[in-house]
């Protein structure tokens, strides 16, 4: 299922961060756009599920403890909705306005989460979110890549959500599928070892992020970036 769709083109530049439970995405996408702002680049952060006040009550539906009834075929359509609602509303509209947007998770998790890990197929997962999405893909992906005990270990405080409750092999499996489809698709996707230190992590992703830039894109954005 190749997609037909022609791809969208803007002055902005799009950055997803991905990968298991308690790898610290929140930290480095902090670090990440500060990095930005110093460099006078406009930024603006969002995440899925919830970017949107539509994608806020998705969220609760699907987040919530409670809601174990709810099968993989909508779980999977639920989180398209509010990807489909959170790219027409407010992704597209800031990369057209030339600005950075770094996402707390995107189209990858739907196509790990409920494509490999529920079972529902890579491809069906991919042809929809393609759908969803418009086709558009994020200029970079960086994953975070832990071990599953030790990203559990660091978020022991926390009530757990619906799917952080999965089992320890649901985790891994997870860990593997993000994997897998950086090795599938190295030129979009990036792992970085998050068992590093804070900083070590913080350098690293700050490199590609550079190198990416600078590669895909002759712009605005390079060009502040080398003041
Ligand atoms: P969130 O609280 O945002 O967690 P995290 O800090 O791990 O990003 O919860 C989002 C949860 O939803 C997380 O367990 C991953 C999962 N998810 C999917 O299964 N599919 C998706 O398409 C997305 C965006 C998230």
């Amino acid at each position: 299922m190749k997609s037909k769709r022609k791809k969208i083109s803007y002055p902005g530049f799009f950055i997803s961060f991905e990968g298991g439970e308690g790898a610290g995405k929140s930290t480095q996408i902090r670090h990440l756009v500060k990095y930005f702002t110093h460099h006078k680049i406009p930024v603006v952060l969002t995440l899925e599920p919830g970017g949107t006040a539509i994608g806020s009550k998705i969220r609760e539906l699907l987040l919530d403890p409670k809601h174990t009834e709810l099968k993989p075929r909508a779980e999977l359509l639920l989180y398209l909705a509010d990807r489909a609602q959170h790219v027409e509303e407010f992704i597209l509209p800031a990369l057209k306005a030339g600005k950075v947007v770094i996402t707390d998770r995107y189209a990858d998790s739907s196509n790990v989460y409920q494509g490999i890990c529920r079972g529902l197929g890579l491809e069906w997962a991919m042809a929809l979110n393609d759908y969803a999405t418009q086709g558009l893909y994020p200029d970079l992906a960086i994953v975070l890549d832990l071990p599953v005990k030790l990203g559990f270990s660091r978020m022991k405080q926390r009530v757990l959500d619906r799917m952080e409750r999965e089992k320890h092999s649901f985790h891994n499996k997870v860990r593997r599928g993000f994997l897998h489809l950086s090795q599938k698709y190295p030129k979009r996707i990036q792992v970085v070892n998050a068992a590093q230190t804070e900083d070590e992590v913080r350098a690293e992703i700050q490199k590609w992020v550079i190198d990416r830039i600078r590669k895909s894109k002759e712009n605005l954005i390079w060009k502040k970036l080398q003041k």
